[in-house]
């Protein structure tokens, strides 16, 4: 790969697409060229980036040629068919949908957990689900102190998951209700605002797990190596702009104090503390957009278990920059880096 290298960005004009533009930017990431990439809807569309105007082009199989870095955020089918085409054009993927993710060859990787997995990546490396994301940045230093046997969390997510229609629609939503208009409900299909719902991902009606609950259990799983690891989850949207939140019960192989968990986490890559009991300070996904480290407060033992092997904390992060475009990023300047 050239020293410099040059970027495409497939989805450019999404949610993810532009907070991946701004956290190039913000990193000073070494880039030669930029191509930004969506549907005919966005053909033409000019969008500036340090001082440069970029025209948005319509994705093709030609689009790739002379890319080095393809940052692909349009969704899995999106990426089922035009990421092997990059790869064979020689550019290094980095997937932020759920087509390759589960693949046995391809690395699916947190910078702050697993980095190791780059080692081996085929040119396709695979961005984990944003929740996982938030989820094992978290809880990961505390495993590598106790091991984590248990997994039990309650998800509150963002409207940003759901891109930026979603996005607009809940904003909608607002202006419609405090207007006493009927509610828009072209995106959910249902009232989003003042209210909590199931994701609103595919359902699995034997078992009556959503895909989103289905995906944090066995990405967990598969970024900790250990295919045993017990994960159970429920994913719920708030109506909530950008940032998820999550309260998670933690059940290890090995007793782990609150004073020594808050310790670790005070230390630990990715993560900042915010558990001001006196003061009622914790996460809250207002406090944690459009910033990068995953927050954790509610730091407690788990009253359920007596033998101090349990722990509680709440957490809240960036669903659109460490949850998609910041560990997309990571993933490439740690390629880069070799
Ligand atoms: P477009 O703006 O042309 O629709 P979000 O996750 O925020 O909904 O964004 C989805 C991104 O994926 C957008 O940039 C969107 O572009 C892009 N996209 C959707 N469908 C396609 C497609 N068929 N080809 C290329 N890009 C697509």
């Amino acid at each position: 790969m050239s020293k410099v290298p040059c970027i495409a960005i497939v989805g450019a004009t999404g949610a993810v697409g532009r907070e991946i533009l701004t956290v190039l930017s913000q990193r000073d990431f070494p880039l030669g060229n930029l191509r930004l990439l969506a549907s005919h809807r966005s053909m033409g569309t000019v969008i500036s980036w340090r001082g440069t105007t970029y025209t948005v082009e319509k994705l093709g199989e030609e689009s790739f040629d002379g890319v080095d870095i393809v940052f692909f955020s349009a969704g899995a089918s999106i990426s089922q068919r035009y990421a092997p085409i990059a790869v064979s054009r020689g550019c290094l993927v980095v997937d932020n949908s759920s087509a390759f993710r589960m693949n046995i060859d391809t690395p699916l990787v947190v910078p702050e957990v697993n980095p190791h997995a780059l080692v081996d990546h085929s040119r396709l490396i695979a961005v984990p689900n944003c929740s996982t994301i938030l989820l094992c940045v978290a809880i990961w230093p505390l495993h590598q102190r106790a091991k984590i046997k248990r997994i039990l969390v309650s998800t509150y997510q963002a409207a940003s998951g759901a891109g930026a229609i979603a996005m607009a629609e809940l904003a909608q939503q607002a202006r419609d209700w405090v207007a006493e208009e009927p509610i828009t409900k072209q995106f959910f299909g249902r009232q989003y605002i003042f209210n909590v719902f199931c994701h609103e991902s595919k359902m699995d009606q034997s078992s009556g797990y959503n895909n989103e609950e289905l995906k944090m259990a066995e990405e967990t799983r598969k970024i900790f190596g250990n295919e045993c690891l017990e994960i159970a989850a429920t994913c719920v949207r708030v109506p909530v702009l950008r940032a998820h939140s999550q309260a998670v019960y933690l059940t290890f192989e090995n007793p782990i104090s609150v004073e020594e968990s808050r310790s670790i986490l005070k230390r630990a890559p990715g993560v900042e503390v915010l558990d001001d009991r006196e003061k009622n300070q914790h996460p809250e996904p207002i406090l944690a957009s459009h910033e990068d480290p995953v927050l954790v407060g509610r730091i407690r033992q788990d009253l359920s278990r007596s033998d101090g092997k349990g722990l509680a904390l709440f957490l809240a992060g960036d669903q659109l920059r460490k949850g998609a475009a910041l560990n997309a990023v990571q993933i490439a300047e740690a390629v880069l880096k070799g």
